[in-house]
């Protein structure tokens, strides 16, 4: 696992634009060898999503042949809904950049066959191939996409029910009314994450501190579920330094040595 300590959410922001532009790039996709990127909501990803409109429009990167799974989506919000991830998406991302319409793929909160759509969701990741880079955050509890503790660290897309501590942090996106928060959400799969060939999560700020801890020095545990990372070939967690404040200063010290020479710059 690389862990990359930045000063500041903004410097996070751009190392992360900065290494999915990279990556992209350096794939040199094809319509008919699409680059296939897994996306996230919430506060973390947003400045991410700032800089990498910022590079597309400088001209350095393009989108057209990207395509996109996000990792879930709240059970009966439709795409209009400005609380849906699909509307989180649009207006924070896919609208500003030239991804067709038609390589964009994000699960169907107002489905009424939640097997069936999950199940449709994994197939479409498969006809892919793979997903190369899964760009996710964590939760406080230490959720990835919405796999709550004590998920399955082999689970594939399906519906989940939140916890208290999730609907309380995720009010604030409802007018911090808890109540309208859905309770149900589709969401892929611990082991839907850990196939992608390289997984980058994005840590910031001291209420996370507790899980950057549990990813990095704990053991692997269902009740914390991004330290299933521990387990991923190519694993990335970028963080901020507030986030480090459970670390040892040991732990600290030695990731920041090895990854001195290392920033990714794109051309
Ligand atoms: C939600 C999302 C997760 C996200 C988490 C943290 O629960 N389903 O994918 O990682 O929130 O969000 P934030 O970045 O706002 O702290």
């Amino acid at each position: 696992m690389r862990l990359i300590i930045n000063n500041t959410y903004q410097e996070i922001s751009v190392w992360a634009a900065n290494y999915v532009a990279y990556r992209i790039k350096n794939f040199r996709p094809s319509a008919q060898k699409p680059f296939v990127l897994g996306l996230c909501t919430g506060s973390t990803p947003l400045g991410m999503y700032a800089e990498l409109i910022k590079i597309y429009k400088a001209g350095k990167i393009s989108f057209e042949n990207v395509v996109t799974f996000n990792m879930d989506e709240y059970l009966g919000l439709g795409p209009n809904d400005e609380q849906s991830y699909h509307y989180f998406m649009h207006e924070n991302f896919f609208r500003h950049v030239n991804i067709p319409q038609a390589n964009i793929h994000l699960l169907n909160g107002l489905t009424k066959d939640y097997t069936k759509e999950c199940q449709h969701y994994e197939d479409l990741i498969k006809s892919y191939g793979t997903i190369h880079l899964f760009v996710g955050g964590v939760g406080s509890d230490g959720h990835i996409a919405f796999n709550e503790p004590g998920s399955s660290l082999t689970s594939r897309t399906r519906v989940k029910t939140l916890t208290a501590e999730t609907i309380a942090a995720n009010s604030r996106f409802f007018g911090g009314n808890k109540s309208k928060v859905p309770n149900s959400v589709l969401t892929v799969g611990i082991g839907t994450i850990m196939d992608a060939e390289e997984v980058m999560l994005l840590v910031s700020g001291d209420k996370k501190a507790r899980a950057l801890h549990h990813a990095v020095e704990g053991s692997i545990n269902h009740m914390w579920p991004v330290s299933i990372l521990q387990m991923h070939p190519h694993g990335i967690i970028v963080c901020d330094e507030p986030a480090t404040n459970e670390l040892k200063a040991d732990t600290v010290r030695y990731f920041k040595e090895i990854e001195q020479q290392r920033m990714p710059k794109i051309k």
